[in-house]
């Protein structure tokens, strides 16, 4: 889905942000929960659900593939038609600016013996599809797409599939899960390799809706085995909070002067939580309150205080898959913060919803930071608490985590900072202006 006419939005320096930051659902989880909701059969219970523009756009979808997605006063309510009984789609599959959204369904219909079309909005149309399509083409289906690989994109389902053993040439959890979800309606067993462990919740749902994995650490890196044909039962899930969107107050906190933030029930997946690690490891006054386990992922409340002595420090790039969104939040700390941040081994972020290095060192370097940057590393010169010149309006390029980036930074800034559309936030935290303006954020259009 596109959006309406760009929406310019304006942040400026604060008071203390203060309060109680309750954030949406998690997104990672969300959208499977629709789709494995949509693979089991009988009745799926949602909770949290993320009601952002990506995951509706695949509650759509799951109704076009036959499923049943309704909304039942707070719990979403899936009605699935079982392993293999997708239905084929009366009309092209709009998955709007969500690439897990579509290179999930991908997957997840590629064993089935119809063909579909897929398509997004200007940012997803240009980002790659290989990644996905080359393993579904070990399972017998065909993918005809733009040059590049790029959507629109019809993909021929495999008649007769076959199981796959593939190691995945990127860290990613999407092109794992596309394969996993393939393999659910190939007969045998489905193995996917990743050298570097990416987030795990499509393993954890699959298991808690009743399917045969098992994930085991090799030499090669971690192995998960999948038996294809399960019987699905269907789930009450209650999602956590996204520790993603949660990033953003957090870092808010720790650059405004006297903030102090609670940001509850986040969860704490240690595939999703390196960001706060890396704060940590900056000096940053966060702390985690009451951990506990819930729904099988563990969960903390986070606590964040404003924090005037965070250190410039390298990244460890081992940590890069599991705040890989996190990236362009922390680059607006780091200058913030005394010192260099050393980002290495992050080529993946240059194929988000958009070029995130190059969207954030550019309005970043118009906020008077000076920022290097590669193929796939870049490094931001902290200014100091408070350091960040500002007075620019900066390009999102249609992703909603630039914009957040942006409008957190202006907060802490001297003069005003600008995004060009506001927009995009609404397809993962579409109560962030409230939210942040709610815990004190100067916030105008
Ligand atoms: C996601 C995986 C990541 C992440 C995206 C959500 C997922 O993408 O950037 O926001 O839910 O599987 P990659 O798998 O491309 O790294």
């Amino acid at each position: 889905m596109s959006h309406g006419p760009a929406t310019p939005l304006t942040a400026r320096a604060s008071g203390p942000l203060t309060g109680i930051a309750d954030v949406p659902g998690d997104k990672s989880i969300s959208h499977r929960s629709l789709i494995l909701g949509a693979m089991a059969v009988g009745e799926t219970r949602v909770t949290g659900l993320l009601e952002g523009q990506d995951v509706l756009d695949t509650g759509k979808a799951m109704q076009a593939f036959g499923a049943t997605v309704t909304r039942d006063g707070d719990t979403w309510v899936v009605r699935g038609v079982g392993v293999g009984g997708l239905m084929e789609p009366e009309d092209v599959i709009d998955c709007g600016n969500s690439g897990t959204g579509v290179r999930l369904l991908m997957g997840a219909a590629a064993t089935h013996d119809f063909a579909v079309t897929y398509t997004g909005d200007a940012s997803l149309r240009k980002r790659p599809m290989a990644r996905v399509t080359d393993p579904l083409a070990l399972f017998g289906a065909v993918a005809h797409g733009r040059s590049g690989g790029r959507l629109p994109m019809t993909i021929v389902g495999a008649a007769d599939p076959v199981p796959v053993r593939y190691a995945t040439p990127v860290a990613s959890a999407q092109v794992k899960s596309a394969v996993l979800l393939a393999g659910l309606n190939a007969p045998g067993e489905t193995v996917v390799i990743e050298r570097e462990a990416t987030r795990d919740h499509s393993e954890r749902m699959l298991r808690g809706f009743g399917a045969q994995i098992e994930t085991r650490d090799t030499p090669e890196g971690r192995e998960i085995t999948l038996l294809g044909r399960p019987e699905l039962r269907p789930q009450t899930i209650v999602v956590p909070r996204d520790p993603s969107s949660a990033a953003f107050p957090v870092c808010a906190a720790l650059i405004v002067p006297g903030s102090d933030v609670l940001v509850p029930n986040i969860g704490l997946n240690p595939t999703r939580a390196g960001l706060f690690q890396t704060l940590r490891d900056m000096g940053a006054d966060l702390t985690y309150e009451n951990p506990r386990e819930e729904g099988g992922e563990p969960v903390a409340d986070l606590r964040a205080r404003f924090s005037p002595d965070m250190q410039g420090i390298e990244v460890p790039p081992d940590r890069a898959a599991s705040m890989i969104d996190e990236y362009p939040i922390l680059s607006v700390v780091a200058a913030n913060a005394t010192g260099t941040t050393i980002m290495r081994g992050v080529a993946e972020l240059r194929v988000k919803e958009c070029d995130r290095i190059d969207a954030m060192a550019t309005g970043l370097r118009d906020c008077g930071v000076t920022v290097r940057d590669g193929e796939d590393w870049w490094e931001v010169d902290g200014r100091g608490p408070g350091g960040v010149t500002g007075s620019a309006t900066v390009a999102v390029h249609l992703d909603h985590r630039i914009a957040m980036s942006f409008l957190c930074a202006g907060l802490a800034s001297a003069q005003a900072i600008t995004v060009d559309d506001a927009g995009p936030i609404a397809t993962s935290f579409p109560i962030f202006r409230p939210l942040m303006t709610a815990l004190g954020a100067t916030l105008t259009d």
